[in-house]
């Protein structure tokens, strides 16, 4: 099935301008957080003000803060209790500023979803807006001999936590099954026609494309979801028709290492986006999440290759 695709223009400036004085001090130090364009877009194409927004792994709150700027209720899950409390901070920031929706972080594991929402938002949900974890090799920040004091480069901040649970520390099979239940999850929280925005990346692991937008694609219909759209939020600018690379430092060093060993990689410019709805006729839970299990596949491709299961 070809789905919709469009092009979101959602990196016209760098991150670190889209989250100026909107998130506290504090939150740049988690690993991988969504561009604040790519929640601002998919919030105000998929919803109304007033209406609710969920992320069931909030990280320090992106798709919070930039609901409660558009005027929308937010409800953010996060497993690991440093980004919860960070989330929590800046969603209170974020709904004195725009005095125009609540925001409520719970602290707990996001298969639980049901369980850690408040009652009054099951089945009321317009719109999940989320990101798994995924591909630590790109996260981190350098510091230099200059901010350190120690020889070369150190990678600071690449890490989500210590607790082996969190699901950034397993293997990808299970990350795909648990976020799979996730998903159905959101599916007993959205309200009929709802829709759930997921935004991932392909990456590679000892060489090998891990194809994780397709496992996704087949994670969110095993939830009960229809997939409606996938689309391209660009990480790039665009000026004079050209794109504008920002790739983070490690995003290049793992191209430059590649290509040195003969394998002709490129900088990623995009996070997969995919759309899936609730379908209004749609009132069963999911039933195929436990089918999932017993056949979930990776997409892999062999060095330097694109392929599926
Ligand atoms: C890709 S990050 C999301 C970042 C977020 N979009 C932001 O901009 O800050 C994924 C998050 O999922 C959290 N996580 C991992 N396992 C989880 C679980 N079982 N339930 C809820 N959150 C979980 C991680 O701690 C991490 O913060």
């Amino acid at each position: 099935m070809t789905l919709p695709l469009s092009v979101w223009n959602t990196a016209p400036t760098s991150a670190p301008a889209q989250r100026k004085g909107r998130y506290i001090p504090g939150s740049a130090a988690h690993p991988a957080k969504m561009l604040p364009a790519i929640a601002a877009h998919a919030i105000a194409t998929y919803t109304r003000p007033g209406d609710l927004v969920l992320d069931p792994m909030c990280g320090i709150g992106t798709t919070l803060v930039e609901a409660l700027h558009l005027g929308r209720n937010a409800l953010g899950i996060e497993y690991e209790p440093k980004w919860a409390t960070l989330a929590s901070l800046n969603a209170r920031s974020a709904a004195q500023e725009s005095d125009a929706g609540t925001g409520t972080v719970r602290c707990g594991d996001a298969r639980r979803l049901t369980d850690l929402a408040p009652a009054s938002a099951r089945g009321e949900v317009a719109l999940v807006v989320t990101s798994p974890p995924y591909g630590s090799s790109v996260h981190g920040q350098v510091r230099s001999t200059r901010d350190t004091g120690e020889r070369g480069v150190v990678k600071k901040n690449f890490r989500y936590g210590h607790d082996r649970d969190n699901l950034a520390h397993v293997s990808t099979t299970h990350l795909l099954e648990a976020f799979t239940e996730i998903l159905a999850q959101c599916h007993t929280m959205l309200r009929p026609g709802g829709t759930v925005v997921v935004t991932t990346r392909p990456w590679r692991a000892r060489g090998e494309l891990i194809d994780l937008p397709s496992a996704v694609l087949a994670a969110g219909k095993a939830a009960g979801l229809a997939p409606s759209e996938r689309c391209v939020a660009l990480l790039a600018g665009i000026r004079d028709g050209r794109l504008v690379s920002r790739p983070s430092f490690f995003q290049m060093k793992n191209v430059r290492d590649a290509r040195r060993q003969g394998m002709p990689l490129s900088v990623i410019q995009h996070e997969d986006v995919l759309v899936f709805t609730r379908l209004p006729s749609d009132t069963n839970a999911p039933a195929s999440v436990a089918r999932f299990r017993s056949r979930t596949c990776v997409p892999r491709a062999p060095r330097g290759g694109h392929g599926g299961c």
